[in-house]
């Protein structure tokens, strides 16, 4: 098949407009890059945020999403490891080019993973952001409590002691669960609606409390699971009332992994005995996370093909990338549990 010069692309118009299908140029690899065709494209709540609230982006129209799957099918110089017709996973960045919601992106070759036989584009589409999210927070942050990870030689259940992940069943916490299991770390405490918790536990989870318990019953219930306060809590939610809830759980010197703007009072953070609150910046191609990224994406084929990774369930929503403000509506409206919802770019009409 070959490559088009004229793609479809989903297109926010304007700060705070709307989104359209439209056309744009297909990029061409330069050095170190690869062109992939996305075959399945991931949504993840920045991105209706960013067109409700006006974020990030400063000329439009701009092309959003950051997580995709799909087949090389053009490879720029200096590029040994790739060919045409792999199947690759990879994060991409928005606006434009390196972003996902498009028939086809560019990406950096260190960056894309094998996609293993036994996983669909969507289901690959589901990892990326998620996984460099969680592994950053655990293994990588400046702040952070920067444990080895587990694909470094030797460091597999390198940890001992409680994990606690509140929201395992978002995207991103089920990842921070899968790898906190890899790591070793015991129990792993999470939160969440209790419909979802056997899919946790098959994510690592030993014990899986209501996300609607009251901050001081998660706290009584943490403690006797944990035998008193944590050193670490990863809040894949961070919402003002689960990181108060979060900071709580916290022994001295302990370190709270926030995904949004932190948010703990005031007043619980002039008593904080060393606690901290730690804002995870998960993009794998910010400068100080690359070589971390790097030594990542060359792991994660052999931690999917083995199942020490596992994918989320797909939602998949139809029409192509028409389909995706259908999807950022679902995500913006708390529809979605326990997914990853994808769109399939090339259905687009
Ligand atoms: N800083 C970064 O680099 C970075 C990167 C990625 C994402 N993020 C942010 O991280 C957040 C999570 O993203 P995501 O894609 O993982 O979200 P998501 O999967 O869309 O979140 C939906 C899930 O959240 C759970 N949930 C909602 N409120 C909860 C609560 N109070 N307690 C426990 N669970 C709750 C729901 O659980 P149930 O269905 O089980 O009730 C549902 O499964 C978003 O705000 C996103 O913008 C930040």
């Amino acid at each position: 098949m070959s490559t088009p010069t004229q793609q479809n692309a989903l297109l926010l118009l304007a700060k705070q407009g709307d989104f359209a299908v439209q056309t744009r140029p297909v990029p061409s690899p330069g050095p170190g890059e690869l062109l992939v065709r996305n075959e399945a494209s991931g949504l993840n709540p920045v991105d209706w945020k960013i067109q409700a609230y006006g974020l990030f982006i400063k000329d439009y129209p701009a092309v959003l999403g950051t997580d995709a799957a799909g087949v090389i099918v053009a490879v720029g110089e200096g590029v040994p490891t790739w060919k045409v017709g792999d199947k690759v996973l990879y994060e991409g960045r928005r606006p434009n080019d390196r972003a996902t919601f498009q028939k086809y992106a560019l990406v950096d070759a260190d960056f894309v993973s094998q996609i293993p036989d036994t996983l669909t584009f969507e289901q690959a589409a589901s990892i990326p952001l998620a996984l460099t999210t969680a592994a950053v927070g655990l293994y990588n942050q400046a702040g952070g409590p920067r444990f080895t990870p587990p694909w470094v030689e030797g460091s597999r259940f390198k940890y001992a002691g409680p994990m606690v992940v509140i929201g395992g069943s978002s995207v991103v916490g089920s990842l921070a669960l899968q790898l906190s299991r890899l790591s070793g770390f015991s129990p792993i405490i999470t939160t969440a609606s209790l419909k979802n918790a056997e899919l946790l536990t098959g994510f690592g989870a030993t014990h899986v409390l209501d996300r609607n318990l009251s901050a001081s019953a998660l706290r009584e219930q943490v403690f006797e699971l944990a035998g008193g306060a944590v050193p670490v809590v990863y809040d894949a939610i961070s919402l003002p009332d689960t990181q108060n809830a979060a900071f709580d759980l916290l022994g001295k010197d302990g370190k709270l992994l926030t995904l949004l703007a932190p948010a703990v009072d005031e007043d619980k953070q002039k008593n904080a005995n060393g606690r901290t609150v730690v804002s995870v910046a998960g993009h794998i191609l910010r400068p100080e996370n690359q070589d971390f990224g790097r030594v990542l994406f060359s792991k994660l084929t052999g931690l999917l093909k083995n199942g020490d990774l596992k994918p989320l369930h797909v939602d998949i929503i139809p029409g192509g990338l028409a389909g995706i403000p259908i999807g950022l509506d679902k995500l913006k409206n708390n529809q979605v549990s326990a997914s990853k919802v994808v769109v399939q770019p090339q259905e687009t009409a």
